[in-house]
């Protein structure tokens, strides 16, 4: 499922990016060579992130 539609930034695009990056959905964003445009994904994107890392630290 795409998360930001600027970006065509899949779920688990930001799923790997959780494991490989610390910090915000705007550094996600970076690690993956992409930047926010209209913003509106960065609340889901970072839950999303938020949420991986939840389930690393409980594995
Ligand atoms: S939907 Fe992600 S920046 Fe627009």
């Amino acid at each position: 499922m795409y998360i930001c539609i600027c970006n065509a930034i899949k779920e688990s695009d930001l799923r790997k990016a959780a494991r490989t990056c610390s910090g915000n959905a705007e550094t996600a964003y970076e690690s993956l060579g992409k930047k926010p445009n209209c913003g509106q994904c960065l609340i889901k994107a970072n839950g999303i992130l938020a949420a991986e890392r939840c389930e690393l630290v409980a594995l």
